[in-house]
């Protein structure tokens, strides 16, 4: 049976929705409906799909994964050869003005002419991929290669999300586009917990895995590993007149829907190129990728034609590197070391080295099975890898300048902190210390975590503090630190009155908070900085996020099983609920956002009256938890009551709910009908 018009228009829809939502989602990192909706449509394109095969087209969003694994890639020739670029070594500012000085010389320019007008980019550290847009249509992906003939690839690229499948308004007959596929740092963190956890092998560094990504051979599994895009130049054209500028193509390319970095200038001679070096050499820890350094073209397009190129490199472009995020040192020592969920970690001693701008000295080699997986000695070369804020790490062991005696390191069978037994699940990747807050050391660490900069930032309050506290008894958990006074501070070896008035002020400071930083403060298993964020995004609320069961928990990007169930458990210990309680009793607090679960509320504007003690939630919080979802809380049972809550000891307005016929919940039934 043919597809009726009627059918035809609805999936030209969808799809244009579902890529609108894609762009906004994936390029402009700006959600325009609610995860939820999102889905709904997609499901329902896939069933028109399915009803009527011959609707379906390729660049339909629902064909991303859906290829068979290939035997191997089939090469394709560049209709126009990708080329390198010149590397600028120096990586000082006399780098940035020695191309300038060739370009001049190159064009004739002389010291009275005005500057060369440049524009300046991010050099992104992935694999460079050409796209071949035919109509609009996303039609072949190829790797560079040997610069004329690279690898089709075209199966894996579609599954990156931020890759449109199709261009945005008119699009010429053939618009081919250069960029770079990555893998972003939060992306990569995830993934090597997610792997860390279920024991699996981890990706070395995230061009690794971008690059392993796209040529892996099997589409369902380059589909799991989450990549990025960025593109920055051109390939074939036709149909295509071209901009006069090389920032103007970047604007248009954007305007197809494809993702442009928006770290870029226009940038007047030296000067300005100089000055964009130094700009986001100073904020390159906290992009969410990796560079390794600016990249330098000369704007105007005819004049990058005059210049033309040498070999197979452009005169009109350069590549200004940054110091290097990976080096290699040798290892002096490994020895474990106590976490705050007691989770033991080898760490290596390193000869000290500079990488990623700081001294390193010491490198996390995670656990046991990456300790042995990666094999790492005492004596051993490795490479160390820093960058971004990222704990510095072993990632590989030069086998060729191993030491003849190198013995197998073991890990140790009790903490060389308490004493107690170090156990290790059958099923987990992680070996703990099985003190608990016995072990002074899980305790310690645990405020560290809580006073870090990306937690609650609590300047001062570092490990010399910590151990002096913890030893005397004056803190235990996070919320004692809410009563410390300066007298008690400034009795600490070598704290002078006015740290001590300092650090007090800090930890006053500290109140005011947001929700992702206070959820990622508690330390809780598996839950890093990303997951707190996304987390926070969901819930809005703490209530929300603390009554929210493992299927709920779920509901959120990139929350699994494991996850989930971290986050019950540590809810579940009243320990944590009470410590979380003296935290804001103690004026912790945060900007209350709107859940984004809140939208499609079943208790919107339904009426609840409270009555006995909950199990885990206190008065305040069940009543934050409904409000926070759309609900009412009323004192008194009248027959406009929607639902009574009971807890233990629940007198005479349970008694009028039963009379009137109201439904009555506990807390569990509360919650579940909040999910
Ligand atoms: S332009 C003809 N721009 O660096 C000019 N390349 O050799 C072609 N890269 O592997 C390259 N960021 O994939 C250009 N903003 C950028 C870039 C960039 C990264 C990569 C490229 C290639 C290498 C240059």
């Amino acid at each position: 049976m043919a597809a009726p018009a009627a059918a035809a228009g609805r999936v030209g829809f969808l799809r244009s929705e579902i890529q609108r939502h894609d762009h906004a989602y994936y390029v402009l990192d700006a959600p325009s409906i609610p995860d939820a909706d999102y889905d709904k449509l997609f499901r329902e394109l896939q069933a028109l799909e399915q009803q009527y095969p011959e609707l379906l087209t390729p660049d339909s969003p629902t064909q991303r994964v859906g290829g068979k694994p290939l035997p191997q890639f089939a090469p394709v020739r560049h209709a126009v050869p990708m080329l390198s670029i010149r590397t600028e070594t120096d990586t000082e500012a006399s780098g940035a003005r020695a191309f300038d000085a060739r370009v001049r010389k190159e064009l004739g320019l002389s010291e009275a002419d005005a500057p060369v007008e440049y524009n300046a980019e991010l050099k992104f550290d992935g694999l460079a991929i050409n796209l071949r847009y035919e109509n609009g249509i996303l039609v072949q992906a190829a790797t560079r290669g040997d610069g004329e003939t690279g690898e089709d690839v075209t199966q894996n690229v579609r599954t990156v999300r931020c890759i449109p499948l199709r261009l945005s308004g008119a699009a010429p007959a053939v618009l081919e586009v250069r960029g770079e596929v990555y893998m972003s740092r939060p992306d990569f963190e995830r993934y090597n917990e997610r792997q860390r956890a279920a024991g699996k092998a981890t990706l070395v560094n995230p061009r690794n895995g971008a690059a392993g990504s796209i040529r892996q051979l099997d589409p369902a599994l380059a589909a799991q590993r989450p990549l990025s895009f960025f593109v920055y130049g051109l390939g074939e054209t036709q149909g295509w007149p071209l901009p006069a500028t090389h920032s103007e193509l970047l604007d248009r390319l954007a305007a197809y829907g494809l993702p442009v970095c928006e770290h870029r200038a226009v940038a007047a001679g030296a000067a300005g190129l100089i000055e964009f070096h130094q700009r986001i050499r100073a904020g390159r820890d906290a992009l969410p990728f990796d560079i390794d350094g600016v990249v330098y073209k000369v704007n105007s397009l005819a004049l990058q034609q005059r210049l033309g190129f040498v070999t197979r490199e452009p005169r009109w472009a350069v590549a200004h590197k940054y110091p290097a995020e990976e080096a290699m040192t040798t290892v002096e020592a490994i020895e474990v070391q106590v976490g705050r969920t007691g989770a033991i970690t080898p760490v290596a001693r390193l000869a000290p080295v500079f990488v990623g701008g700081v001294t390193v000295t010491n490198a996390t080699l995670h656990n046991e099975d990456e300790l042995r997986r990666k094999d790492v000695r005492i004596g051993d070369t490795v490479i160390v890898r820093r960058a971004g804020d990222v704990i510095p790490e072993v990632v590989a062991v030069v086998p060729e300048r191993r030491p003849i005696l190198a013995p197998e390191f073991v890990m140790p069978k009790v903490c060389p902190v308490c004493g107690s037994a170090i156990e290790r699940p059958e099923d987990e990747a992680i070996a703990r210390c099985t003190g608990g807050l016995f072990c002074p050391a899980q305790r310690k660490q645990a405020l560290l975590h809580f006073a870090s900069r990306r937690a609650l930032d609590i300047e001062g309050l570092g490990e010399k503090v910590v151990d002096q506290l913890v030893d005397r008894g004056l803190v235990k958990t996070p919320a004692d630190l809410y009563g410390l006074d300066t007298g008690a501070v400034a009795n600490l070896e070598r704290m002078a009155e006015k740290s001590a008035a300092n650090l007090i002020e800090a930890i006053e400071k500290s109140k005011a908070t947001t929700l992702a930083r206070f959820v990622y403060a508690l330390g809780i298993r598996n839950v890093g900085e990303a997951t707190a964020k996304d987390l926070a995004r969901h819930f809005g609320g703490l209530e929300a996020l603390m009554a929210a069961d493992a299927a709920a928990l779920q509901q959120v990007p990139d929350v699994g099983p494991v996850v989930a169930a971290a986050l019950a458990h540590f809810f579940a210990e009243p320990h944590n609920v009470d410590v979380i309680g003296k935290l804001r009793a103690a004026g912790v607090h945060w900007p209350e956002g709107e859940p984004a679960a809140a939208v499609a509320s079943p208790i919107a504007g339904k009426t609840f009256v409270l009555t006995g003690t909950l199990p885990l939630l206190s008065r305040d919080a069940a009543k934050d938890l409904i409000e926070a979802h759309g609900g009412k809380v009323a004192g008194s049972v009248s027959k406009k009551t929607d639902y009574v809550v009971a807890g233990s000891e629940a007198g005479s307005k349970l008694e009028k709910a039963q009379a009137l016929g109201v439904t009555i919940l506990d807390e569990s039934q509360l919650k579940g009908l909040l999910k």
